[in-house]
């Protein structure tokens, strides 16, 4: 139709042997017609079978094993011939102007006449899964591709072409998916980064992207790193998860869930503390479940990931500079400029610099109930890494100042955690309560005690409140009609144990 190949009657120029009749589909050959030499068996290869005397003598040959993502080295040698034999026979930037539907036919006409021309044998189901692969090269993110289906999958690490490792259920694991080369891999990288007008090569080597379904993406390439490109990927999950679903998951109880409610309802200031993929985009999407309809909230996050329900909200989201280094929105600035958007609550999705001050300033002043989440491994240290950010941030504040500015603002931080086992937990609900002396003072009113492991690796635990009977927030929930039920989610998570808590 537009391909290189001209009028010439469909002549690649890439003829290995003689050109044969026109074949309308290639069929499965059968065992006794194989070709001597170019024959290419996607599968690893099997030890040749001794013919049985019962076995009729021309019997097709066993369909070959469907290629799982585990290929052999053949498949991927024949793949690349076919490709780079695609790659002269097409134009790409006229096949980038067709829909996607036509342009896999173009693609699979084309393919199809190489495989002939190249006399390659295989059956239907093996040309199959090559044309798909090779249509995800070309129109789509290529090897990711099937990664990027599973909705299983929390996260994708590429590290380098050989080597891709998946989150599934907590758990990190090696896939077989390998791309042709660390050129290909660097190919897919630049195509997903250019979606949002950056690009990635030597001189601008790292770059935050998202994919158009909302999957939050990290890219560096060489030289910072070394084995060739890195390419992360968080999926976006489309059905987020509920605080259900995490009580499910074990990763609260049922009253830490109804405890959990009631700060997201009462417009209870907090933040949520957590490692690296412990859950806290998460936990803060759930909570933000239970602000009430006629709230109005303004949300600031670096890729928008939190999906809110409520009918009144605004979006926000920082920009990176561009590439002479101009045009960067940060953070701060998002928070700043959204204290005159007159929001009711302020919700950040990660902390990590001065915005820490100005988010501070929003709960102090009658922003109450705004929310945030901050990479720390425990409750206190979630204090520290916040003052350390207004001090870094160039604030001239004592640090007594910063603290009482902390306590006034903060009430509650939710420590959530991911375990050894792969699973996700909320360990903490710390008050913070007040000062004595130089030192921000906190209460747990719930917490997680891990009580060992089973025979499967599973760890073992329970979630328990601390017999805080009014925590700080009481009054407030009191005023939200919440006091019973705050005051029942707390007695019923009390535990009577050998350590005689209660
Ligand atoms: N309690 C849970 N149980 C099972 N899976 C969970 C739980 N919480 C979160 N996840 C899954 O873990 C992955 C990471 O979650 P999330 O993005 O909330 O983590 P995060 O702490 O915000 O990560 P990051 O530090 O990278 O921002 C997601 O795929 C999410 O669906
Ligand atoms: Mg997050």
């Amino acid at each position: 139709m537009f391909g290189k190949r001209g009028n010439s009657g469909g002549d690649t120029g890439l003829r290995e042997t003689p050109r044969q009749p026109a074949q309308p589909a290639p069929q499965p050959a059968p065992a006794q017609m194989l070709p001597p030499a170019t024959v290419s068996d996607f599968a690893p290869k099997q030890p040749a079978k001794a013919p049985s005397l019962s076995a009729p003598p021309l019997a097709p040959a066993a369909p070959p094993p469907m290629m799982s993502n585990q290929r052999s080295e053949s498949f991927y040698e024949v793949k690349g011939q076919i490709f780079g034999a695609l790659i002269e026979a097409i134009d790409l930037t006229q096949l980038a102007k067709l829909e996607p539907i036509a342009a896999r036919e173009e693609i699979r006409d084309i393919v199809i006449e190489i495989i002939t021309i190249k006399n390659v044998v295989m059956s239907i189901a093996e040309q199959e899964e090559l044309l798909d692969d090779i249509c995800n090269d070309v129109l789509g993110y290529g090897p990711l591709e099937p990664l990027l289906a599973r909705d299983d999958i929390a996260d994708i690490m590429v590290n380098g072409a050989n080597t891709v490792y998946i989150e599934v259920k907590g758990k990190i694991q090696q896939t077989g998916i390998r791309f042709r080369d660390n050129q290909q891999l660097h190919n897919i990288c630049q195509r997903i980064v250019s979606q949002i007008g950056r690009r990635v090569d030597e001189s601008s080597p790292i770059c935050d992207a998202r994919l158009p379904d909302g999957s939050r993406v990290n890219v560096i390439v060489p030289p910072l790193s070394i084995d060739g490109p890195a390419l992360t990927i968080r999926k976006f999950k489309k059905d987020k998860l509920k605080l259900s679903d995490l009580v499910k998951f074990g990763s609260v109880s049922d009253q830490g869930a109804e405890l959990l409610r009631i700060i997201g309802r009462c417009r209870v200031n907090t933040l949520i503390s957590g490692g690296t993929g412990s859950g806290k985009t998460t936990l803060l999407n759930c909570l933000t479940a239970y602000i009430d309809n006629d709230e109005r909230i303004i949300t600031c996050e670096d890729a928008a990931e939190l999906q809110l329900q409520q009918p009144h909200v605004v979006r926000l989201e920082t920009r990176p500079p561009n590439l002479e280094g101009e045009g960067q929105v940060t953070m701060r600035d998002l928070v700043r400029n959204c204290l005159r958007m007159r929001p009711e609550r302020i919700i950040v999705g990660e902390v990590r610099g001065p915005e820490a001050f100005d988010l501070l300033q929003a709960m102090n002043t009658g922003h109450d109930g705004s929310m945030g989440t901050l990479h720390a491994n425990s409750p206190r240290e979630a204090l520290s890494r916040l003052e350390s950010m207004i001090t870094m941030g160039g604030f001239s504040l004592p640090p007594r100042t910063i603290r009482e500015m902390v306590v006034s603002s903060i009430d509650v931080i939710i420590q959530a955690s991911r375990m050894r086992d792969g699973s996700r937990r909320i360990t903490h609900v710390t008050e913070v309560v007040g000062m004595e002396g130089e030192v921000v003072t906190t209460q747990d009113l719930f917490v997680f005690d891990y009580l060992g492991e089973d025979q499967n690796g599973n760890l073992l635990g329970r979630h328990r409140s601390t017999g805080i009977g009014q925590p700080r927030f009481w009054d407030r929930a009191k005023y939200y009609g919440e006091q019973t039920r705050l005051a029942a989610a707390l007695d019923g998570a009390e535990i009577d144990d050998v350590l005689g808590r209660k």
